[in-house]
């Protein structure tokens, strides 16, 4: 990564914890001190592992973003093999105990921690990302985070819409519909997929695609949590570019919000399908000791020259610092906190998100947000390390999609913003924080163009949002999705990610 100037760390890297220090005895707890989990392990592969509670594998296996209202897991498989996945979901439905799907471990709401003495289907061994033959697809596993993807076909000179976090799973993004840097040129990770090899929870596999099962295909793209275990995706890809990503930062203080949020507005209207506006409003105590920053970058898939000339006039609003350069998919994974060593993929926090999706910025709104973090961070410094997200990607591709073709529901969107609130855990604090991520998003409601109707990406739900929020509010979907999911799901096995039976 090349750097023209830089900013000093902010304090969003200072906020990390050491990850806790495993012992290194590796044993693997057998499965014979329960009768039920004794039955799974001569139907498994050899490669599948087996772990429960107190061992040290199973501590690193079911630690994750976020401790605080994660499933209660009694045992891990590690599955290995697509009939591992069968297996354990046709026993554990037999015997009626809970599983829940595991591949990056960040997924973060509510409804996760109904699951109780839950079995962990961990799909991280399942992560094999092959090109077919004809050059335009991959074969990806269920388990494959971003970071496996994108080396994967970089290695084979090709890119995919992924999100931009490094250790997130793939398939959870894609089954909510996937945001990431390439949406508005190839459209919402959901709209990559040509196929996918689902296991249902009788443990029948079947495939979807749009001439098999497309009701279940249409299904899994957008409300996919709650209808199947993916084992495998076929899924698109595209011809890595001779140049780099170019990007550059901006920090402004507090006073240039009106200004910056007037032209993001303003740039947003005709935005190209290259650009992608990121903002954070977060404490950087190396700039302003006091007041939270504004932290506003352009990323961009292009050479520097039209990447610069596109951002120029964020250059005429006085930032106090800019950072330009250019790099990989990886550099900005970084240059955003999100890369595998950031703040983004750090265990251990309680963190509570808030989203909203909008046409536009409503600045006031945008101004009560900023104050009200100022605020609390200085009446609350326990989450002072807190930060609140503004992302405008491009979306021509995302809106070339007809809308009543998958169950994603918010194609119209043109930002999708959530407060980050993260403190290292503590109950007294937990209260104080689901007020403020509230207060923030209410702040943003009152200010859109339809506060009566929410919109919430289900791959952000913290879990309290009307299921019209995050399912959508034309009263065909949540129907269609119900009698899809007695037709799929018919007992409701798989129910711990925002459910909507
Ligand atoms: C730091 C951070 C960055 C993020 N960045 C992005 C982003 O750029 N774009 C974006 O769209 N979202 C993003 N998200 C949101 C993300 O989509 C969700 O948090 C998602 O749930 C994480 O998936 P995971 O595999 O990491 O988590 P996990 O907890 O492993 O999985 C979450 C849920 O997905 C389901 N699931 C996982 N694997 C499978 C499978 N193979 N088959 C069926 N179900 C499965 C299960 O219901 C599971 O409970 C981000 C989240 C965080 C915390
Ligand atoms: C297995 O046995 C140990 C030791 O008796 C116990 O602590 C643990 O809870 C048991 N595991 C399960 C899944 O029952
Ligand atoms: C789990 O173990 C792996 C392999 O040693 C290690 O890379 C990883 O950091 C561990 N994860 C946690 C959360 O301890
Ligand atoms: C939790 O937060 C409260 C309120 O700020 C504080 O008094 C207390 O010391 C914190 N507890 C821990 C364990 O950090």
């Amino acid at each position: 990564m090349r750097f023209l100037s830089a900013v000093s760390a902010l304090s969003l890297l200072n906020l990390l914890s050491p990850l806790p220090v495993l012992a290194t005895d590796w044993s693997i707890a057998t499965a014979d001190n329960t009768s039920a989990l004794a039955d799974f392990r001569p139907l498994l592969s050899p490669e599948a592992t087996i772990a429960l509670r107190g061992s040290c594998l199973f501590n690193n296996l079911t630690s994750r973003w976020r401790e605080w209202h994660a499933p209660n897991i009694a045992a891990v498989v590690q599955v290995a093999t697509e009939n591992d996945v069968q297996q354990v979901v046709r026993l554990a439905s037999k015997l009626k105990i809970p599983f829940v799907a595991r591949a990056g471990g960040h997924g973060a709401t509510e409804s996760l921690s109904d699951a109780k003495n839950a079995i962990q289907i961990d799909f991280r061994k399942l992560n094999q990302v092959k090109l077919n033959s004809n050059g335009k697809t991959a074969r990806i596993g269920g388990g494959a985070n971003v970071k496996q993807v994108i080396d994967g076909l970089e290695a084979v000179g090709k890119r995919a819409v992924t999100g931009i976090c490094e250790c997130v799973g793939l398939s959870a993004p894609i089954l909510g519909g996937g945001h990431g840097w390439l949406q508005g040129q190839y459209g919402l990770a959901a709209d990559q997929v040509v196929s996918a090899r689902v296991v249902l929870s009788n443990g029948d596999l079947v495939t979807v695609s749009e001439k098999s099962n497309p009701d279940l295909f249409w299904a899994i793209k957008g409300a996919g949590h709650n209808f199947g275990l993916v084992t495998e995706w076929e899924y698109r890809v595209h011809d890595t570019k001779e140049h780099q990503w170019s990007y550059e930062v901006f920090i402004y203080s507090q006073d240039k919000l009106e200004a910056l949020y007037e032209l993001a507005n303003k740039m947003l209207k005709d935005q190209p399908a290259e650009a992608t506006h990121w903002g954070y409003i977060v404490k950087a105590a190396a700039i302003d000791p006091v007041h939270p920053i504004l932290w506003f970058g352009i990323i961009y898939d292009g050479p520097t020259e039209t990447a610069r000339a596109y951002a120029k006039p964020f250059h005429d609003i006085e930032p106090i610092t800019v950072q330009a350069g250019e790099g990989t998919l990886h550099d900005l994974a970084t240059l955003t906190f999100q890369d595998a060593d950031g703040a983004g993929c750090a265990y251990g926090l309680t963190s509570l998100r808030y989203p909203i999706g909008l046409k536009s910025y409503n600045v006031a709104a945008v101004r009560k947000v900023y104050d009200h973090i100022d605020e609390t961070f200085q009446k609350v410094p326990e989450v002072s390390g807190s930060f609140f997200l503004l992302e405008g990607y491009s979306t021509q591709g995302v809106q070339a999609v007809d809308s009543a073709s998958t169950a994603f529901p918010h194609r119209d969107d043109e930002i999708l913003v959530t407060s980050y609130v993260q403190y290292t855990p503590n109950s007294t604090i937990d209260p104080i924080a689901e007020e403020f991520g509230k207060t923030l998003r209410d702040f943003l409601l009152e200010g859109s163009d339809d506060p009566e109707h929410l919109r919430a990406y289900v791959n952000y739900a913290n879990g309290d949002e009307p299921l019209e929020a995050v399912y959508g509010w034309d009263k065909w979907r949540l129907q269609k999705l119900r009698q899809l999911k007695r037709q799929w799901d018919p007992k409701n096995t798989m129910k711990y990610y925002v459910p909507f039976v």
